[in-house]
């Protein structure tokens, strides 16, 4: 439990051990759950609660805050994260109303069976009196669900934003203390998790740039003291500049696979072309997305196994296509032993991205002198293609 400003705390917990979100996401640096606390003269404000696991924390910050009365808890976000421990709350305060927009007082009564009558529904742009302050809601839909919305407390120019701007990273400093180790975990975050919505997230982001923020309190990680920071990183992210960059990410088998994408990696550097090679056996999820975020190309590497991709790169593939990057090329390499569609499935489970395919290398047995130089070929390729959009000069 710590003051950002007079009157304002944050008092939501800390995920010290937690490894794994939505037991897909690799959590590394664990997670915060944060809730904030808006002290007015009239009312007093929760806003987002906390994971059920974590829900005992939030009860005890409540009771060393000494929060005798919650008016009105905001619900931001109907994942249960951030909402899950909003019936205790109810129990404990009985006269709190869940404060949210239409959509998501109709997600909490389904996921969490909270009462029709605890919720007061407002609207966007709408503002909530405290006494001496003020809280202006905006819907902020799909960052990263159709309900989303973020408050602006408007006399401490506070921004809390939920999970826009937000950062898996479990640390015992409530301000932003080393920059780069809160980027690396905030370009994780908005990878695995924003990146699908880059357009809604754009025009949203446009929304807040237009408030005169001092801090935004996200409800994962370090608070801003410095808006900049997140909000120009987030600029560049959801623009459609990509870097002279490629991700190789392969599997191999008896070492076919691995020769050609070691040979087209060495190629590519040569080009000077930035390559991020990612062995799908041993790669975290994570570190794969935040190479999706900015590369001009990828290329998908992978043997031939029973006529088809192997299963990791073909998992690569679903997790690339539904992260949606800006992309603008692809291509595949790999192998086979007699025969197979390998190529073809992979190219298939891309779709959802928008780019170029450029004509696949894939070589029959151990690669031959004719499938390195087609590998440098490819090289050659991605390199015009790269000098085409002009991201190589
Ligand atoms: Fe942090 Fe979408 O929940």
């Amino acid at each position: 439990m710590r003051q950002i400003k007079p009157n304002v705390f944050s008092i939501g917990a800390i995920d010290w051990d937690r490894r794994l979100f939505d037991e897909l996401i690799p959590l590394p640096e664990g997670t915060t759950y944060n809730a904030y606390v808006v002290k007015g003269s009239d009312k007093v404000a929760l806003l987002d609660t906390v994971d059920p696991a974590k829900n005992q924390t939030l009860m005890g910050n409540l009771v060393s805050l000494g929060i005798d009365k919650i008016d009105y808890i905001v619900a931001h976000h109907a994942e249960q994260d951030h909402s899950g421990s909003i019936p205790d709350v109810l129990m404990l305060y009985p006269g709190a109303k869940v404060v949210t927009n239409a959509k998501c007082r109709s997600m909490l009564i389904d996921l969490l069976h909270i009462e029709e009558d605890r919720f007061l529904v407002v609207e966007d742009n709408a503002t909530l009196p405290l006494g001496g302050k003020t809280l202006r809601f905006l819907n902020t839909p799909w960052v990263h669900w159709p309900e989303t919305m973020c408050t602006y407390l408007e006399e401490d120019k506070i921004l809390f934003s939920c999970d826009f701007f937000g950062a898996h990273l479990a640390e015992s400093n409530l301000f932003v203390a080393e920059e780069p180790l809160v980027l690396e975990a905030a370009k994780r975050y908005y990878a695995e998790i924003m990146m699908p919505f880059r357009p809604a997230i754009r025009k949203n982001l446009e929304k807040v740039d237009a408030l005169d923020i001092e801090i935004i309190a996200p409800s994962h990680g370090p608070v801003y003291d410095n808006p900049r920071l997140i909000v120009d990183a987030y600029k560049d992210w959801v623009s459609d500049n990509v870097k002279n960059e490629v991700v190789l990410a392969y599997v191999s088998m008896h070492e076919s696979t691995q020769k050609m994408a070691e040979h087209l990696t060495a190629a590519l550097i040569e080009r000077g072309i930035t390559v991020q090679l990612f062995n799908l056996t041993v790669t975290d999820l994570g570190k794969l997305a935040i190479a999706l975020v900015d590369a001009a190309t990828v290329v998908l590497g992978s043997p031939t196994v029973l006529t088809g991709a192997h299963p990791k790169t073909a998992y690569a593939a679903l997790v690339a296509n539904a992260l949606r990057p800006k992309t603008r090329f692809a291509s595949i390499i790999g192998s086979f032993g007699w025969a197979g569609k390998m190529a073809e499935q992979l190219a298939g489970l891309i779709g959802n991205l928008k780019v170029e395919v450029i004509p696949p290398v894939v070589a029959k047995g151990h690669p031959k002198d004719e499938d390195f130089l087609a590998l440098d070929k490819l090289a050659d390729e991605i390199l015009n293609r790269h000098k085409a959009i002009g991201i190589v000069t």
